[in-house]
């Protein structure tokens, strides 16, 4: 029997390593039907331009601009009924229809009030992004307490709105008695908007378990868009410094409704100069612990996109020798700052132990690298060539894998080699276009971490994109 099949597409290194772009090349040359999600929730974020039309996209799986194309949120997911439904509006906003082409699973889980307040509370150690994540999906373990159900599942609300606009308002009135909080807001209010968000949402709900099941028995092939990224996957990353739900691959046979039975290929996404937003060791931060302060909880708010802009002069920085100040430059030349949060993001050296980690353990088939073009910026600094992260010295031995502890990954220092820098790339349109330079480090990296370079990135625009078909 002829049947459709699955893809999954995850990021390699900490988020934010450009997913959706991928998806967007990979939309218009593979004949996907479906675009589906299988984990998180607004702590992820995509900035789409397209035509001059700018997007956000948070819970609203990639490929919303292919109007051809289905858009699945599966029962992985945990959504904000709020945000969502303005997150659906602003699309709109831009031309974009999504009647009859959105399904949220009707077993996904709804962020409640009472859920956010408590990421703001408990979740400045992590650096959470304090949309509520963590604590939904905690609730989703502890499912009820008393009589008092936690987990309030989309499907589950809309048939018995009544009683289930009670359990958000008994949660919400529990947390605010525990902790003391003292309100100003008005809880009815708070509750009532959620309330309302979450009956307009009724029209995009899937109650049909096989809906992807039936898609695929129709030769339709679905491309899964992991979000948040292998090395902030909750039980497989660094605790506490992670997201709270599943992000490596196999992940979409968990929360994507649908048998791994139909896996075909799985493919990676990462970038050449790195970054990780949060708290947490990250091994080859430019910078190191000094990065992490500055960009962390308290200083990072400050340091938005137009103060460093106004603040630094990028040439000096990049001159400086310092590796502290060369990561601000490249921040602000690659415009890394987050689409969530808007925090500035830390950024690392092209690590090679962790990308060829996350590549065995997903057994990725292919990957994409983002950001090669941002490379071209490190010839203009005093290193003597592309800094590039080999091994790691732990307690005085060389290892060749991330350690699993915090503090190893705080005590463990980088080995690095150092490639020849690379021309400017940002206006290349084929392989063949590339320098030896380019062509050099596209090769070696391929051969150093056995997995195909099936595309890069040279620039932000959507053309800026190579294949790479041999
Ligand atoms: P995309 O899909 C980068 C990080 C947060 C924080 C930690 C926990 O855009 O790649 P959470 O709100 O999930 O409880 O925060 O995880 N984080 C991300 N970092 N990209 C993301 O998603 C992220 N989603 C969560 O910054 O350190
Ligand atoms: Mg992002």
């Amino acid at each position: 029997m002829k049947r459709g099949y699955t893809d999954v597409l995850i990021g390699l290194q900490y988020g934010d390593e450009g997913k959706a772009r991928v998806i967007d090349k990979l939309l218009q040359k593979v004949n996907y039907s479906i675009v589906a999600k299988f984990n998180a929730g607004p702590n992820a974020g995509h900035v789409i331009e397209v035509e001059n039309k700018r997007v956000i996209l948070h819970s609203v799986p990639a490929g919303v601009f292919y109007s051809d194309k289905l858009l699945y949120v599966g029962s992985g997911c945990v959504i904000n009924p709020e945000k969502f439904l303005q997150e659906i509006s602003d699309i709109e906003k831009i031309g974009v229809e999504l009647k009859n082409r959105l399904r949220i699973s009707s077993n996904v889980s709804l962020i409640q009030p009472h859920h956010i307040i408590l990421d703001n509370i408990q979740g400045g150690f992590i650096g959470t992004t304090r949309n509520g994540v963590g604590p939904v999906y905690a609730d989703q373990a502890v499912r009820a307490e008393d009589k008092i159900i936690k987990n309030l599942k989309i499907g589950s609300y809309l048939s018995d709105p009544e009683g289930f606009r009670n359990y958000v308002m008994l949660n919400l009135k529990n947390i605010v008695e525990i902790y003391k909080i003292n309100f100003e807001i008005d809880v009815e209010q708070f509750v009532q908007v959620f309330h309302d968000s979450v009956l307009q949402l009724r029209e995009y709900v899937e109650y049909d378990p096989f809906f992807l099941d039936k898609l695929v028995g129709l030769e339709k092939n679905i491309l899964f868009e992991g979000a948040n990224s292998c090395m902030l996957d909750v039980v497989y990353g660094v605790t506490p410094f992670t997201t709270s739900s599943r992000t490596i691959a196999a992940a979409a046979y968990t929360g994507g409704d649908i048998s791994l039975k139909h896996h075909n290929k799985i493919i990676g996404v990462a970038k050449a100069i790195m970054s990780r937003v949060g708290n947490g060791p990250f091994i080859s931060e430019y910078g190191g612990r000094k990065s992490e302060e500055y960009c962390g909880e308290d200083a990072g708010k400050k340091y938005i996109k137009e103060v460093e802009e106004q603040s630094y002069n990028v040439e000096e920085l990049l001159k400086s020798g310092d590796l502290f100040k060369i990561g601000i430059a490249l921040r602000i030349l690659g415009n890394e700052y987050g689409s969530t949060t808007k925090r500035p993001r830390r950024l690392g050296i092209f690590d090679l132990v962790l990308l060829k980690q996350s590549c065995r353990l997903n057994a990725v088939d292919e990957i994409y690298i983002n950001k090669i073009d941002c490379l071209y910026e490190l010839s203009k600094t005093s290193l003597s060539g592309i800094p590039i992260v080999t091994s790691y010295v732990l307690n005085g031995k060389l290892i060749d894998y991330v350690p699993t502890t915090s503090e190893d990954m705080y005590n463990a220092r980088p080995v690095i080699e150092y490639w020849p820098h690379i021309s400017d790339v940002s206006s290349a349109k084929t392989y063949e276009e590339l320098s030896v330079e380019v062509k050099y480090f596209i090769k070696t990296l391929q051969e150093r971490i056995c997995v195909k370079i099936a595309g890069i990135g040279v620039g932000p625009e959507r053309e800026q994109f190579i294949e790479i078909i041999e």
